[in-house]
């Protein structure tokens, strides 16, 4: 059973959906800029139109209506808030989109929750260095403060950055992502730390300014994978899971929720491997300053994406599936797991009881929003998409059982996606919707598949009001 007042939700994302990249006065952002590069994106896609949510929104509610959710989580596209990223100028226009967008939620007895950053940095920040430059931090704060002071009458829950190790090791390190940098050594921990002191600073700002009128509630969304030894009781699993568990959840949960810094043993795994890359200097993980807000504390409930999960070795050569150099450890896939549409979507719905339970025993059993999870689909499209309705089910269960049996504080979950979008690097080719979208349509009609209209009977039959 479902606790009273639980989220039932979908998720987006501003570049993923909305299109209109350069629609009243909106800025480019560094998505605008890495797609329009030869070479970037599958088929040389982009997000120019997507769905086109920034015109086609009534569709959009229509969808949320038809599944009958209590939540939506969209993003906010900074650029078309703040074209230069700076609130020296506001578009007017961008306002208005998100204005009509939240009222229309809270109309429709949807109550949205909005994430300020998922990966649309406007451009004209990162020509100034971006999340590697020290100033973003509170360059972020003011944006995050414009957008409370904006919208923050109606909306409660906030989420500040989507992703950050994402953002941080795909966009500067592997420059698969926006802004498609390939910078070994230092540049993805930094720029994770950046977002940490952004974050952290927006926190404060929300608590001392905000939350007393508004009364709503802030964090930011982590992802990770759930991890477990290749070979229980082994002492070299165990410990590579260990440091697996601290470089991925630790780099953001630990500093969040337990001391305000980097677990040592992330610090330990990156620098003893430094040494072994080549890397001198100082270690590549930044320290925190006493001079600036405190991190320890700044995540009001923690807000989890988790799409898969991973068998970990300290090595071997037993059929591994990727190598994780900054910590000295192998992750491997599990043969009877399921693979979802894409390589890296290994389905496996335990695997997300269990990181809940994890969750509550290393952090202090806090609240927990399910901010994602999803399965995508590749290929010939299929309406009729029994498997991944199965999926849904199985994982739901085990939201429940972490929540029954295990004590889990867990608020709500929200399904990846609402629609079919631009699946960022893999383009339209990868279709993660509840609805599907018809991309060759002027129209971009959306359709339910069947895992939609399943997940919209979960929603009635589980939903219970506050
Ligand atoms: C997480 C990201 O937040 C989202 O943007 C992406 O589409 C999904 N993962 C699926 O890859």
């Amino acid at each position: 059973m479902f606790p009273r007042g639980f989220a039932w939700g979908a998720a987006t994302a501003a570049y993923q959906i909305e299109g209109g990249w350069q629609a009243d006065g909106k800025g480019p952002s560094i998505w605008d800029t890495f797609c329009h590069e030869e070479g970037r994106v599958f088929q040389e896609q982009d997000g120019d139109v997507a769905c086109n949510s920034y015109e086609l929104w009534d569709k959009d509610l229509e969808c949320i209506q038809q599944l009958g959710l209590t939540h939506y989580r969209l993003s906010l596209s900074w650029a078309r808030l703040l074209p230069d990223g700076t609130t020296r100028h506001v578009n007017q226009k961008g306002v208005q989109y998100y204005n009509k967008v939240i009222d229309d939620l809270l109309a429709s007895d949807v109550s949205p929750m909005v994430t300020l950053y998922h990966f649309d940095l406007p451009q004209a920040l990162q020509d100034q260095g971006g999340w590697k430059s020290e100033g973003i931090a509170a360059i972020f704060d003011s944006y995050a403060m414009f957008c409370f002071q904006t919208f923050g009458d109606r909306v409660k829950l906030w989420i500040t950055i989507n992703e950050p190790s994402v953002c941080a090791k795909l966009g500067h390190e592997d420059g698969v992502h926006a802004p498609g940098l390939k910078e070994q050594g230092t540049a993805a921990y930094l720029v994770g730390h950046n977002m940490l002191r952004a974050h952290a600073m927006a926190w404060h700002s929300y608590d001392s300014l905000f939350r007393p009128e508004q009364k709503g509630a802030v964090s930011l969304a982590i992802n990770s994978d759930w991890l477990e030894p290749l070979r229980p009781g082994c002492e070299e699993d165990e410990a590579a899971t260990g440091r697996d568990l601290a470089c991925t959840l630790g780099w953001f949960a630990w500093p969040l929720f337990v001391t305000g810094d980097y677990p040592e043993i992330m610090r330990s795994a990156i620098d003893s491997q430094s040494e072994k890359l080549g890397y001198s200097g100082s270690s590549r993980l930044p320290r925190f300053s006493k001079d600036e807000p405190a991190i320890l504390g700044t995540a009001d409930f923690f807000a989890l994406n988790y799409y898969t999960s991973r068998k970990v070795t300290a090595g071997g050569g037993r059929g591994q599936m990727c190598m994780k150099s900054d910590r000295d450890v192998e992750e491997v896939l599990d043969p009877s797991w399921f693979i979802c549409g894409v390589s890296w979507l290994a389905v496996v719905p335990g695997g997300l009881r269990k990181l809940l339970k994890y969750i509550k025993d290393t952090f202090g059993s806090p609240a927990v929003y399910i901010t994602e999870n999803g399965f995508s689909q590749v290929g010939p499209v299929q309406m009729e998409d029994v498997r991944r309705c199965e999926l849904f089910k199985d994982t739901i269960l085990e939201v429940a059982k972490a929540i029954e049996e295990d004590g889990v504080d867990v608020r709500g979950y929200f399904a990846w996606s609402l629609l079919d979008n631009f699946e960022w690097a893999d383009g339209f080719s990868v279709r993660f919707g509840l609805f599907h979208v018809d991309f060759s349509d002027a129209e971009l009609r959306r359709t339910a598949y069947r895992s939609g209209r399943e997940y919209g009977e979960m929603i009635m039959k589980h939903k219970r009001p506050t």
